[in-house]
This record gives C-alpha cells, sequence and structure tokens, in this order.
C-alpha cells in the first residue's frame, strides 16, 4: 500500500464513520491475473491488512472489522484453507507488536472454535495480550457467517426462556443485538467490498440494516490507503436518511 498522496482529499474529522467494514474480496483473481496460485494473492493481501489498521489508527476510526473467512469458505480446496490459516496464523503473530504498540484490540467474529487449535492459541494469546487496550477495535471476521451468528442468537434467546431466565415479552431488537457476535459495538457506518461483486456474501446481514455500502473493482491486493481515503470522502459526502426525510428538506412544511 502506498504511503500516502492524499493531499487533494480533505477529511472531516467530525463525521467519520465510528465503524467500517471490509470485505476483502479478489486475491484470487489478483494472483490469476498475475499468472500466479491463488495463494500468492492471499500472501498479498494480508499485507495490505495492516496498512489498512494504520490508517484507520491514524484516523480515529474506533472500529475496523475484516471479513477474512466465511463459514462458506471452508469448502475451498484443501490446500487453500490450510494456507489461509497458515497466513492467518502468521498475521496474528506479526502483527502483535504492531497492535500493543497503537493501542489497539483483537477481537473474532465467528465460529473460533472451528479454527485449527494452533491458529486458536495464537488468536487467544493476542486477544489476552490487547484486551485492554482502547484506541480502536479490530475485529477479523474468522469462520464467519451471518446467518450462522443468527441461528447461535435464537437458540441462545430459546434457551434462556425455557430456563426461565427470559420472557419472550421481552424479546428486542437490542436484545437480539446483544446476542450477536458484535454484541455492544456499533453498527457498520461503512461497508467496503473490493473486487466488484454486487453482493454481502453472508455479512453482517442483520448489523448492515442501514450500512452505506461502497463497492470498488480494485482487487484487495491492489487497495491503497489513497482510494481508502477517497472512499471515506464519498462516504462523508452522503445523506443518511435512516428512512426519515432529508435535514435540508426538513423545514419546507
Ligand atoms: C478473498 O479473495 C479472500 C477470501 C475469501 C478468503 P478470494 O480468494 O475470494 O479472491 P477471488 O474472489 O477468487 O478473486
Ligand atoms: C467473501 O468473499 C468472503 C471474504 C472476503 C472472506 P467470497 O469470495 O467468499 O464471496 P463470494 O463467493 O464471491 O460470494
Ligand atoms: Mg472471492
Amino acid at each position: 500500500m502506498k504511503s500516502n498522496s492524499t493531499q487533494d482529499v480533505t477529511l472531516n474529522p467530525e463525521t467519520l464513520p465510528a465503524h467500517v467494514a471490509i470485505i476483502m474480496d479478489g486475491n484470487g483473481r489478483w494472483a490469476k491475473k498475475k499468472m500466479m496460485n491463488r495463494i500468492k494473492g492471499h500472501e498479498q493481501g494480508s499485507q495490505i491488512v495492516r496498512s489498512v489498521v494504520t490508517a484507520c489508527r491514524e484516523l480515529e476510526i474506533g472500529t475496523l472489522t475484516l471479513y477474512a473467512f466465511s463459514t462458506e469458505n471452508w469448502a475451498r480446496p484443501k490446500h487453500e484453507v490450510k494456507a489461509l490459516m497458515m497466513l492467518l496464523k502468521k498475521f496474528i503473530v506479526s502483527e502483535r507488536e504492531n497492535l500493543l504498540k497503537n493501542n489497539i484490540r483483537l477481537n473474532i467474529i465467528g465460529q473460533k472454535h472451528k479454527l485449527p487449535l494452533d491458529v486458536q492459541k495464537e488468536v487467544d494469546a493476542t486477544m489476552e495480550l490487547t484486551k485492554d487496550n482502547n484506541k480502536m477495535l479490530l475485529n477479523l471476521a474468522l469462520s464467519y457467517g451471518s446467518r450462522e451468528e443468527i441461528t447461535t442468537a435464537v437458540k441462545q434467546i430459546v434457551e434462556k426462556i425455557e430456563s426461565k431466565n427470559l420472557d419472550s415479552r421481552d424479546i428486542t431488537q437490542d436484545l437480539i443485538s446483544d446476542h450477536l457476535y458484535t454484541k455492544a459495538m456499533p453498527d457498520p457506518d461503512l461497508i467496503i467490498r473490493t473486487g466488484g461483486e454486487y453482493r454481502l456474501s453472508n455479512f453482517l446481514l442483520w448489523q448492515a440494516a442501514y450500512s452505506e455500502i461502497y463497492i470498488c473493482d480494485t482487487l484487495w491486493p491492489d487497495f491503497t490507503k489513497d482510494e481508502f481515503i477517497k472512499i471515506l470522502k464519498n462516504y462523508q459526502e452522503r445523506d443518511r436518511r435512516f428512512g426519515k426525510v432529508a435535514c435540508s428538506t426538513s423545514n419546507d412544511g
């Protein structure tokens, strides 16, 4: 990722998103274009992650969620899954110091228990080491799928009702949110998808109710800080109405 050449773009620090979520797609196509193995694309993609984390930290964006591995990605060829897990472990270990130094807390959303034990061990160690960090939350979505997340939440709620720890009349939207992996986090204000596909691929379906969505053709390994800043600028120019009437027209009587 290029360091910066963002002179032409000025962001308003007051209206930056509190939570940015990214569907980091296009590693395989990037490698294919370069006549390389898909794994090379994943390797290059993991390099980009650090620069986006750094950019968010510099901009004081409170929460960054990165979709790194979906529940559906387990169905990829065994050797690709293995390589992805290996890269993930490498990333978790190599970023430890950087996260500590920059006061960033690591959290996992998804089925952490499904990850290989050696990966879980490193993930747990980094989560424990960074648990008191409070300048930024880095959520890695690993073995994450929204439908799994919602299904698990429903089961937990039903169990509470059956054990008389909850009355069904107390089920609210907030209660449901509190049973998701993203409990206590703001919903994503902005969801970016690289790689040009117009779909959410089972990512944050509940939480994305009013997210602004930005899709770019850039393949994840080519994503730059410049492009990220331009996307944030585009976000700041949008009118988020949440179903209401635009601020500029609300006094028209
Ligand atoms: C995203 O890149 C990384 C993961 C889903 C793990 P892809 O591997 O999906 O890349 P494309 O979409 O095939 O180019
Ligand atoms: C979404 O990308 C998942 C991640 C980026 C981790 P996919 O490549 O798995 O999504 P589809 O298959 O194009 O929908
Ligand atoms: Mg893909």
